[in-house]
């Protein structure tokens, strides 16, 4: 099973490969075809961590050189804690010492934190090289990997410093999941259900039809297939449509408005990233019930198959409500001071909105407060 998705875009076109056992065929991947070969140099920097590359360094290394491409390794420590600029530093200095030129390319081996990192640093090395992602998590290979996001966290927030930059190619190997800790994968279940309801009502569906969604075993090959294409599919088609985020891309923060400011206020300890924005996506939801723009039956659809991915459908005990609702205002989100969320409207479909009045954000939290 191999799925092909152009991400169209009109001047950084490149495809996302989905081909189970491709982290040992990447060389032959980066040189592209006869009819497109991709000229991504010979030079190539693989940025991963210790965790990553344990499983899959060597195997990546090979396959490169095989292609015969030269190659040199950088690996970062593991951790969000760690997507800072201080860590960035340490891929500019491999990139200077094994003498990568602008054709050269940055291969990103990893989730998302080595993701955004490596992007970032390709798209100011040399003011711009290539990258290419090879995602490891769920949550990379379904979001952070694809659309050319890329950056490091401030002190005082995540995100905050970055730049756009597309990467050459992506390339999705399933089988690495493997190894990936059960509670990473279940927190990208959190996307996966986001692409069904903001988009893909046939993958909501699917999604519902599973017994079980919380961790790899119990999941099909072909429905963990139909998950990455699906989400794929769906962030490609979005990214293609608004590479920058002018419009419609915001609708892709679906549950992070409430999720970004948990996942902070929390230090980044206690929920990840998709955990966090599973409990946005319960608070985004009760919010558009409360509007009457979301009928309370998809609500609960929803939340039932969050709880089926065992995830999290509370805030975390201890976390201030007031303190929630002045963090909401420091997100890149907020425009002209007027927080912005993403609301469903049906299963498939949601809107962007700033007009939530403060007061049913409140009575929302306090409804999701842990007992
Ligand atoms: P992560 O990169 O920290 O990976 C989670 C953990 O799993 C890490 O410990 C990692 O080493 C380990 N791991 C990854 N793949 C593995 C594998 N195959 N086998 C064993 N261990 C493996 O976290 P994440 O959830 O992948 O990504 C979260 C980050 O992505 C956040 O920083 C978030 O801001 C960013 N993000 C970016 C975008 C974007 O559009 N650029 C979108 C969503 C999220
Ligand atoms: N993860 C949201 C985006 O890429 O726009």
């Amino acid at each position: 099973m191999q799925s092909v998705i152009p991400v169209n875009l009109p001047r950084h076109a490149y495809d996302i490969t989905i081909a189970p056992g491709s982290v040992d065929q990447l060389g032959v991947w980066m040189q592209g075809t006869t009819k497109r070969p991709l000229k991504l140099g010979s030079r190539v920097l693989v940025i991963s961590n210790p965790a990553v590359f344990e499983h899959y360094g060597r195997r990546v290394i090979a396959s490169l050189e095989q292609a015969g491409f030269t190659v040199a390794t950088c690996l970062l420590p593991d951790g969000e804690h760690y997507k800072t600029l201080e860590t960035l530093t340490k891929i500019y200095d491999a990139a200077l010492a094994n003498r990568l030129e602008r054709s050269s390319t940055f291969v990103a081996l990893g989730g998302g934190v080595i993701g955004d990192m490596t992007g970032f640093a390709a798209a100011t090395w040399l003011r711009g090289v290539n990258v290419v992602q090879v995602p490891t998590s769920l949550l990379a290979m379904v979001d952070a990997a694809i659309g050319g996001k890329t950056g490091v966290n401030h002190p005082n927030g995540k995100n905050l410093i970055g730049a756009f930059h597309q990467p050459r190619l992506v390339l999705i190997d399933p089988h690495v999941l493997q190894t990936l800790p059960v509670r990473e994968f279940r927190a990208a279940i959190a996307e996966v259900i986001k692409y069904g309801v903001i988009w893909d009502a046939d993958l909501f569906t699917q999604l519902e039809a599973a017994p079980q969604l919380d961790q790899l075993s119990h999941l099909s090959a072909e429905l963990l297939q139909a998950m990455l294409t699906h989400s794929c599919r769906a962030k490609a088609h979005v990214v293609s449509k608004d590479e920058k985020e002018a419009g419609l891309r915001a609708i892709l923060n679906y549950g992070h408005t409430i999720g970004h400011a948990v996942e902070s206020l929390t230090g980044y300890q206690v929920v990840n990233h998709g955990e966090a924005v599973a409990i946005g996506m319960v608070a985004a939801a009760e919010i558009a019930v409360a509007l009457q723009l979301w009928r309370p039956a998809d609500a609960q659809r929803q939340l039932t198959l969050l709880q089926n991915a065992q995830l999290p459908t509370h805030l975390p005990s201890g976390i201030n409500l007031d303190a929630i609702l002045s963090s909401l205002q420091s997100d890149k989100k907020v425009e002209a001071g007027q927080v912005r969320f993403v609301l469903p409207t049906q299963i498939g479909a949601a809107i962007v909105t700033d007009q939530v009045p403060t007061t049913i954000i409140r009575q929302v939290l306090q409804q999701m407060q842990t007992v």
